[in-house]
């Protein structure tokens, strides 16, 4: 998006919100952590913090966006007259930082396994998916940071051009395509031998899988997958115009991202069995069991080449909004400094990507705090900055926005739901968020 203009319909707005909020963080994330933290238990309270703390924290940041109406490290005072609560803002820079850090890693094995698909057809002659070896890959440094880096190029190219337009466009077919593929997946998948025992492993909840580590992780997850804390989903918002759907929007975001979870759950656990992998196999779960599921498919390696494609477009869509943060902040809205800053900013992302990366591999007996460096800054950003950052734009819109213009903000009422949500974010979310803060020091 150029400047501080305006989208001309919702549907830009739509659109580029959804692009930002499903990407890694349905697909990719929520079924390794669920396969870590017991597999129903997670996706009982994914599905609770989702829906109860998730929906109306993004109401929350669509509200303040459409009411700011600036870039988010001017919009705290610009809306409470207090200019050190522009720190809001700028921890929701830190932590896209962060975040663009370790979520480039995944996008570079993304466009690793698309170069191999396509090395194996035209090099190889060979359209078997089944010795894509993962470990192979991530173990050599020098290929994972050059998929790396050219995920973080990619997605500064498209900033520096301004050309998000023309993605959100785009992903109109894509989103839906990308759904359609995943119904596929998880049709093939549940074929497979011992699929009964994976289905039941990720939708029924078990007690004695539940920990207090789980419920936090999912947590993070909810803030990770639906953007929030990060002030990215305000930006989207003040951007929009003023006849922006808040609600509905916000509902369509929380219900595609839960069935993402949910279809990606499907497609990869019901498959373990069959190819002897563990539900705990961490980061590399999916690029692990998919090449398998679809090289059970007749034009397996087709389906899965497209397949892809389409995951790397809904990485991009997100890594985008990533970078697009500290673009429109650092440049405070002026287009001329666009192209240095994404540059810089991109150069610095690729070299904090570099340790994340090679703590997956060779520095992978580096563990201290949440676990590996790639796992340490994941939890910091997932854990402590989302989640503070949302804490804090609770407290300004509780305590210091005036409620009729926050009413106003809030859009259309057909079911009165103002107060509740009001009510919500003024007493409830603060003390849930600061408990789980305790809850974590412990
Ligand atoms: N929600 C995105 C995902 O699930 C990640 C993201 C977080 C994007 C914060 C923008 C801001 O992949």
């Amino acid at each position: 998006m150029s400047g501080h203009s305006q989208w001309k319909t919702s549907t830009g707005f739509i659109l580029a919100s959804a692009g930002s909020a499903i990407g890694l963080g349905a697909m990719w994330k929520f079924p390794y952590m669920a396969g870590i933290y017991g597999g129903g238990a997670f996706l009982l309270m994914f599905l609770i913090f989702t829906i109860f703390v998730g929906l109306p924290l993004l109401i929350m940041e669509f509200t303040v966006g459409k009411m700011g109406r600036t870039y988010t490290t001017q919009i705290y005072k610009k809306l409470t007259g207090k200019k050190w609560l522009n720190i809001i803002g700028w921890n929701g820079n830190l932590a896209v930082f962060i975040l663009f850090g370790f979520y480039s890693v995944i996008g570079g094995w993304i466009i690793i396994y698309i170069g191999y698909v396509i090395a194996q057809i035209a090099i190889f002659k060979s359209s078997t998916l089944t010795n894509i070896q993962f470990e192979t890959i991530i173990s050599n440094p020098w290929l994972t940071v050059l998929g790396q880096g050219i995920f973080i190029l990619i997605t500064m190219v498209i900033v520096m051009l301004g050309v998000e337009k023309g993605l959100e466009k785009a992903s109109k077919i894509m989103m839906p395509l990308l759904f359609i593929f995943l119904i596929i997946v998880v049709a093939q998948s549940l074929t497979l031998e011992g699929a009964l025992e994976g289905v039941r492993y990720i939708l029924q909840p078990r007690v004695e899988d539940m920990s207090i580590q789980g419920v936090l992780f999912a947590l993070g997850q909810s803030f990770f997958t639906l953007s929030l804390g990060t002030t990215g989903m305000i930006t989207y918002a003040s951007y929009a115009p003023k006849n922006m759907t808040i609600k509905s929007s916000a509902l369509s975001i929380v219900v595609m991202n839960i069935l993402i979870s949910v279809l990606a759950g499907l497609a990869i656990f019901p498959a373990l069995k069959t190819f002897g992998y563990q539900p705990q196999e961490g980061p590399g779960l999916l690029f692990k069991v998919l090449p398998l599921v679809f090289s059970e498919m007749t034009f397996g390696t087709f389906f899965y080449f497209i397949f892809l494609l389409l995951f790397l477009f809904a990485a991009l869509t997100s890594s985008i909004s990533l970078l697009e943060l500290n673009v429109s902040n650092f440049t405070k809205n002026d287009n001329s400094k666009r192209q240095k800053v994404a540059i810089i900013g991109s150069i610095l992302v690729f070299i904090i990507s570099i340790p994340a990366t090679l703590s997956l591999s060779s520095l992978s007996h580096l563990r201290f705090g949440a676990g590996t460096i790639f796992d340490n800054m994941d939890f910091i950003v997932s854990n402590i900055l989302m989640p503070l950052g949302a804490l804090g734009t609770t407290l300004v819109v509780g305590q210091l926005l005036d409620k009729k213009l926050l009413k106003e903000s809030f859009g259309k009422d057909k079911f009165n739901l103002f107060l509740p949500w009001y009510y919500l974010i003024k007493f409830i979310m603060p003390i849930v968020i600061i408990l789980v803060f305790i809850v974590q020091l412990f």
